[in-house]
């Protein structure tokens, strides 16, 4: 009955659309057959494990490491550490192969081609989307942009894998990989012709043996027609297959997709699966070649890929300032130098008074620590450009940088706080600052830090996950223990909560048998807390070393470092506080949870989803993709949305799209900036247990909604105009538009717009990619705007890749879309 009921509504629905086209592995799992992620996820073990294994028998290490369907990420980890010395102490391998996954959905959302598929015998097309597909991925792991870098893999995947469903490369007897494929300079030959018969007519539902034989004896390549709406295909050629393909039931008859065990050539999905693992692991083996091994390992998220920036007020006050932070950046970039916690490149951004920041980039930490070295103080004791520079490096570091804030006194821009809002979110980088004597009076320095000042920075800090850390030549020891809990991996949050008011209030929290470090921050103007454990012994904060943990105070910021034993159960913690107060929990552990919003497509333009690059509309229903990753086996019992300075909860409806993957539906996103928190059981060894996880970074809906312009290709040197549409329901006026990329390319824009109350305008920018940009470079292209008054604010993202390849499509369009996603979403939709 259920399916007559799916199949009733896809029918329905399927006639509203174009001419939808094509399934594809499935993305979704079913019964017996693998899935895209199951498949890029064995590729990339088996590929990790290769090289891994490679690499301690060449340092004489005695390993032994079957390569077959029985690895997991953990034997792999641990068999990559016996060769590598400065791996991760928690990789994020399961994360980097849900990067690569979430793209790889996205391909059956927004590629309406036959190109993406392999679908109509484009072969040609198909091979250039892969191949420039895997010159973006290299190009962006050069420029060390890694999260770049795992999207463009994901979808390069998702096309190359599906050439081995599509067409009857398997069928051909081939048993390897068609390595023409990920090679540009071999030519495509053996192409079946476009007036070439290639099939016969299946017999009643037995298609063994539809391919005709002299197909198969001439090896001619070729892959199936599918369509939704028409039976219409060119005489003799193979269909897809499968109930919703119309072309199928046109002679010949049938098809030939293997897709998962039930499709028409459904004995074949296993050959077909396994090929397309091996023709992945064959692309990883190219790419790896073309980078080294570094980088690779950077890329599988074996070892750290995060950029560690240092945004440094040049002038200072007073004289002893430079010399304290040399001392300072020093002793911490000692600290990090070959451990596993070194970042992969380090970014230096300078500013003062008049100057919003100019960059400086090494991976060399010895080459940085000398451009540190040779700065000189500006003695000046005009406030400087904080929050420009901090822009500037928020946009120029890839996304989850760690960004390190070092200055003594106020923001002369502080008006750009919004903005900097906003790209913490966007890019899920952690911004923390250190403040050199603030405390220090300086009544007669226009630069002296005042409450507010301070607070402006407490803010930023606490919104991104990071910390506000008061430095003192006294207390540069202890700052580099707060420094060094900010970048160590492996690092989860479980609890971040903000309070203005001064009264008592108590917080539970949940702790995991995965967690370890788990660290407890206070900050504020002398606040006082209680903590209980779970057995009910409990410490107060005025106890430096108690039964529960020891305490560590620099200035108006606690550190209690919670003791290793006994940390499983429900914690409670009770502050009391004369003025405002964060309160934050972390902890290392190989579990983790990655939130993303996601859009669902649905109507004409597909019926998938994908991430979303905006603010969710505040008043409307949003969707959040949750992914639990390293996790071993978990239910996800409640998705919330907690405010961010209350109380107030919003509770989602978690609908499982895998194991440990989960869309969550929010009815109403709220007026008030919240976080997503997660709890759920944890079933380790056959013991149930709760845990809680919570997303570092406070987010916040917004009444604006930014459209741009779908683009996905600029060419260098050649200016690109993009327009774009503000639209509001909330008061109307001049917005402020901003505009930026992420490579510091020269953007154009008018720097406001006049919207009406309610009402929408259109903008255009025109963006110039220099003459010189190497093709396969990725441009994160970011619109702002602003409401007046800063009442509100919201971003558009766009991806592009620079490319000197004029337009690879030439017309042959039509819409496709994954029949199981389809499926999916309908079954969603309806509540199956
Ligand atoms: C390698 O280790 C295995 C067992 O771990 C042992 O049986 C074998 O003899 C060792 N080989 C060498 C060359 O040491
Ligand atoms: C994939 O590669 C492995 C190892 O090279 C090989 O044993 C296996 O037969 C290949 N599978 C297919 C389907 O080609
Ligand atoms: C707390 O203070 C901030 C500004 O400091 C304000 O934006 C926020 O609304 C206040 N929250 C509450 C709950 O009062
Ligand atoms: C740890 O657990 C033991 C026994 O379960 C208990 O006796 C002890 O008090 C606990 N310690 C703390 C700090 O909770
Ligand atoms: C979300 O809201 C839109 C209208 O704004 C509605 O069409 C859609 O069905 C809603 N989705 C869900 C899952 O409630
Ligand atoms: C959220 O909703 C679920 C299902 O309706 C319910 O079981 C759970 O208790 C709710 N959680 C909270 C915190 O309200
Ligand atoms: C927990 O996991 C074990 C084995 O992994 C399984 O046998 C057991 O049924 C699971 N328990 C629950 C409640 O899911
Ligand atoms: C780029 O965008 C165009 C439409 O703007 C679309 O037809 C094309 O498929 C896209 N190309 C890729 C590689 O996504
Ligand atoms: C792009 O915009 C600029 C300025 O608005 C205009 O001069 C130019 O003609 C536009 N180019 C194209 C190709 O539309
Ligand atoms: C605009 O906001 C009002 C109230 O804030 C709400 O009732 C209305 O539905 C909103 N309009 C849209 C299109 O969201
Ligand atoms: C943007 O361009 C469109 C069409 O080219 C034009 O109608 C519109 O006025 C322009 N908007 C602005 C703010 O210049």
């Amino acid at each position: 009955m259920v399916s007559v009921v799916v199949v009733a509504v896809f029918l329905l629905l399927g006639a509203l659309y174009q001419s939808p086209q094509t399934s594809a592995f499935k993305i979704f799992s079913s019964e017996g057959s693998l899935t895209h992620q199951q498949i890029t996820e064995e590729a990339f073990l088996r590929k990790m494990a290769q090289v891994c294994l490679k690499t301690a028998t060449s340092r004489g290490q005695n390993v032994t490491l079957l390569i077959n369907s029985k690895l997991t990420a953990s034997i792999v980890e641990r068999a990559c550490s016996n060769a590598y010395s400065t791996l991760l102490k928690i990789p994020t391998f399961t994360a980097v192969i849900v990067q690569a996954t979430l793209s790889n959905a996205a391909v059956d959302r927004k590629q309406f081609s036959t190109a993406h598929h392999f679908d109509e015998e484009d072969f040609k097309n198909g091979r250039d989307l892969i191949t420039q597909g895997m010159t973006a991925v290299k190009v962006s792991v050069k420029q060390g942009n890694y999260l770049a870098a795992r999207t463009s893999l994901g979808t390069v995947c998702h096309t190359l894998q599906d050439f081995y469903s599509h067409s009857n490369w398997v069928e051909l007897g081939s048993t390897d990989p068609y390595s023409t494929l990920i090679k540009p300079e071999l030519p495509l030959s053996n192409l079946a012709g476009p007036n070439t018969k290639t099939c016969k007519s299946c017999v009643g539902d037995d298609c063994t043996d539809n391919i005709l034989p002299e197909i198969i004896q001439q090896k001619l390549l070729t892959s199936g027609y599918f369509s939704l709406i028409t039976p219409k295909k060119p005489a003799g050629k193979c269909s897809h297959g499968g109930f919703f393909d119309r072309t199928s039931y046109t002679e010949p008859t049938g098809g030939i997709n293997k897709d998962d065990i039930a499709s028409s050539h459904g004995f074949l999905h296993q050959r077909a699966a396994n090929m397309a693992i091996n023709a992945t692991m064959e692309m990883l083996e190219d790419i790896r070649l073309a980078v080294g091994d570094l980088a690779f390992l950077r890329l599988m998220g074996l070892t750290q890929t995060s950029v560690l920036a240092i945004v440094f007020d040049s002038t200072g006050s007073l004289s002893a300032y430079i010399a304290e932070a040399k001392t300072m950046l020093f002793s911490f970039i000692d600290s990090i130098i070959g451990t596993s916690e070194e970042p992969s490149e380090y970014m230096l951004v300078l500013f003062s008074d008049l100057d919003a920041g100019s960059l400086i980039k090494t991976s060399n930490a010895e080459t940085f620590k000398e451009q540190i070295n040779s700065l000189s103080l500006l003695v000046n004791s005009n406030p400087g450009m904080c929050l420009s520079a901090l822009l500037l490096a928020l946009t120029r570091v890839p996304p989850s940088s760690d960004i390190f804030v070092y200055t003594d006194g106020p923001a002369k821009d502080s008006q750009l706080k919004s903005s900097v809002e906003a790209m913490i979110q966007s890019t899920k980088s952690k911004v923390n600052f250190l403040l050199t004597n603030p405390t220090l009076s300086r009544a007669s320095s226009s630069k002296a830090l005042s409450q507010s000042d301070i607070q402006l920075y407490r803010d930023l800090a606490h919104i991104s996950g990071g910390q506000t850390i008061e430095v003192t030549l006294s207390t540069v020891s202890q700052a580099i223990t707060l420094i060094g809990d900010e970048i160590t991996s492996g690092q989860v949050t479980i609890l971040q909560v903000n309070r203005n008011a001064s009264q008592t209030e108590s917080f539970s929290f949940v702790l995991d048998s995965t967690l370890s470090n788990v660290i407890v921050y206070i900050t504020g103007d002398s606040p006082v807390f209680t903590l209980y454990s779970p057995t009910g012994v409990s410490q107060s904060s005025s106890v430096a070393a108690g039964p529960l943990g020891s305490i560590l105070t620099v200035n108006s910021l606690m550190r209690l470092k919670l003791n290793s034993n006994n940390l499983t159960g429900e914690w409670k913690i009770t502050v009391n506080s004369p003025n405002s107060y964060t309160l934050k929990v972390i902890g290392q552990s190989s579990m983790n949870v990655l939130v993303y919003f996601v859009e669902i497509f649905q109507g004409g333009h597909g019926d998938s989803w994908g991430q979303s690059y905006t603010r969710p509309f505040t008043g409307r229903n949003a969707t959040l993709f949750v992914s639990v990753t390293g996790g071993d086996s978990v239910t996800v019992t409640d998705v919330l949305l907690v405010e961010a300075s209350g109380s107030a909860v919003v509770n989602g409806t978690i609908k499982a799209v895998g194991t440990t993957d989960f869309l969550v539906n929010i009815d109403t996103i709220p007026e008030w900036a919240f976080v997503v928190q997660l709890r759920g059981l944890l079933n380790k060894s056959s013991t149930i247990s709760r845990f809680q996880r919570q997303s570092p970074i406070q987010l916040k809906g917004s009444k604006i909604t930014v459209v741009a312009q779908s683009q996905n290709v600029t060419q260098p040197g050649v200016p690109l105009n993009i327009s774009f549409t503000v639209a509001a329901n909330a008061t109307g006026g001049n917005y402020i538009i901003r505009a930026r990329t992420n490579q510091g390319f020269s953007v154009s824009v008018s720097s406001s717009l006049l919207v009406a109350a309610g009402g929408s305008a259109q903008g255009n920018i025109t963006l110039i990619t220099p003459s010189d940009t190497e093709s396969g470079t990725d441009v994160t292209l970011t619109i702002e705007a602003e409401a007046p008054g800063s009442t509100d604010l919201n971003y558009a993202t766009l991806r592009l890749t620079v490319s000197t390849a004029s337009a690879v499509f030439s017309g042959h369009y039509s819409l496709s879309i994954c029949l199981s996603v389809f499926c999916f979403f309908i079954s969603y939709v309806i509540g199956l």
